[in-house]
């Protein structure tokens, strides 16, 4: 299996991917079908570290090939504003159609406008091809401080796609991150902009699997029935024993162990296989390596898991109490009583932490964190917070 036989913290292909080629497949043919015409939209949605933007890389690479197809990917995390927003995708699909098309003259006649004074671009605007008089005025509207650009910016591609005989793929990965925080008017108005386009196909990606599904199923999105949902799950048990039993030298009891440990999300089965190959290598790996190692897998992703509980604080205290109470109790009444608050103040919090992925319902009245992992680590935490108080009760 060479030196590295694991990789995790970036997205991978090649042989360090395994399993999806459904999804893989329902992705490449919904792409194509851009070809076709028609509005070809697509959600994927899948919890935090299960795979989707290696999904999305391995998308990237199988289309590389298709002439007229161009990817554009864009992170949609952490963007701070829709101005930002504007200027990353402009970019991004300039950079995009320039590379796959080799067309260096529209690269060239950019750089060459870029240069000079507004007054100059504008008076020879109309000589222009028209996506790159778009794209000038875009970029002549930041110059001039001008306010929602972004609505245009999404034009762009679709300019290019008519005038250069193109398709797009813009793929905006973590999309809830910005949707939810620029909330539903943009989304509505993204809507409307995207949804005469006959050039570009938007993929839309995101952790947040209930919000993904409410922008597909909820009567009130303006996403309403217009997008083809691809879910990326854990992996099957047998892909993560047959993933494992290759790359190292480990029985077929513990490796039932293995996946209940890492609730087969792929992220986990490559950490925890990385510390076993580097601490034990070739040894028969035993019950006690696996838990040692599982052990050095929480404290390491530590600093990862405190800050998403400081960043739910920061909102209200009563979502992190919630994560630390939900490895103990699962019903509504326990967890009110546990944190000494009205069981009817409770829905509003557990939902925005189910739209954001992080607990999930189990059945009538009963939640618990989707992450095996982030659970083992709160229940740490907990006591370490609460332990001595709970002794003095
Ligand atoms: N198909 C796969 N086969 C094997 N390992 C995988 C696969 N997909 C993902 N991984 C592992 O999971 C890790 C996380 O994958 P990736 O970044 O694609 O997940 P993600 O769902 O985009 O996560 P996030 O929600 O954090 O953005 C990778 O670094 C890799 O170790
Ligand atoms: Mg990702």
């Amino acid at each position: 299996m060479g030196k590295e036989p694991f990789k995790y913290g970036k997205p991978v292909t090649g042989k360090y991917f395994v399993n999806r080629e459904n999804e893989l497949k329902q992705l490449y043919d919904l792409t194509l079908a851009i070809r076709s015409g028609g509005e070809v939209n697509i959600a994927l949605a899948g919890l935090r570290r299960t795979g989707k933007t290696s999904l999305l890389k391995n998308l990237m690479e199988k289309l590389e090939s298709e002439k007229n197809i161009i990817v554009v990917f864009l992170d949609c995390y952490g963007i701070p504003s829709k101005n930002t927003f504007s200027k990353l995708l402009i970019e991004a699909v300039k950079d995009a159609y320039i590379e796959k098309s080799k067309d260096m003259g529209y690269k060239n006649r950019i750089v060459d406008m870029l240069k000079r004074k507004t007054s100059d671009v504008l008076s020879k605007a109309s000589n222009m091809e028209i996506s790159i008089a778009h794209y000038l005025s875009i970029k002549i509207g930041f110059r001039e401080k001008t306010s929602d650009l972004w609505e245009k910016s999404l034009s762009y591609a679709e300019k290019i796609g008519n005038e250069k005989d193109v398709y797009f793929v813009v793929i905006l990965d973590e999309f809830p991150d910005i949707a939810m925080r620029w909330g539903e008017d943009f989304v509505k108005r993204f809507r409307a902009v995207i949804q005469h386009q006959t050039t570009v196909m938007y993929l839309l990606s995101g952790s947040a699997v209930s919000y993904m599904g409410e922008l597909v199923h909820s009567k009130s999105s303006p996403f309403y029935r217009q997008l083809n949902t691809i879910k990326v799950e854990e992996l099957p048990p047998d892909v993560v024993k047959n993933f494992i039993m290759k790359r190292l030298n480990i029985t077929k009891t513990i490796l039932e162990k293995y996946v209940i440990l890492t609730g087969g999300f792929p992220d986990y089965m490559q950490r925890l296989g990385h510390i076993l190959f580097y601490k034990f290598g070739n040894s028969n790996i035993t019950i006690s390596m696996l838990n040692e190692a599982y052990r050095e897998m929480i404290s390491s992703l530590e600093p990862e898991f405190k800050e998403t509980l400081n960043r739910l604080n920061s909102k209200s205290g009563v979502y992190g109490d919630i994560i630390l109470s939900l490895p103990y109790y699962s019903v509504l009444s326990e967890i009110a009583r546990e944190l000494n608050i009205s069981q009817s103040s409770l829905p509003k919090y557990l939902n925005y932490l189910i739209n954001i992925g992080i607990v999930k319902k189990v059945g009538r009245g009963k939640y618990m964190l989707s992450d095996p992992v982030f659970n083992n680590w709160a229940k740490t935490i907990e006591h370490s917070y609460l332990g001595s108080s709970a002794l003095q009760d």
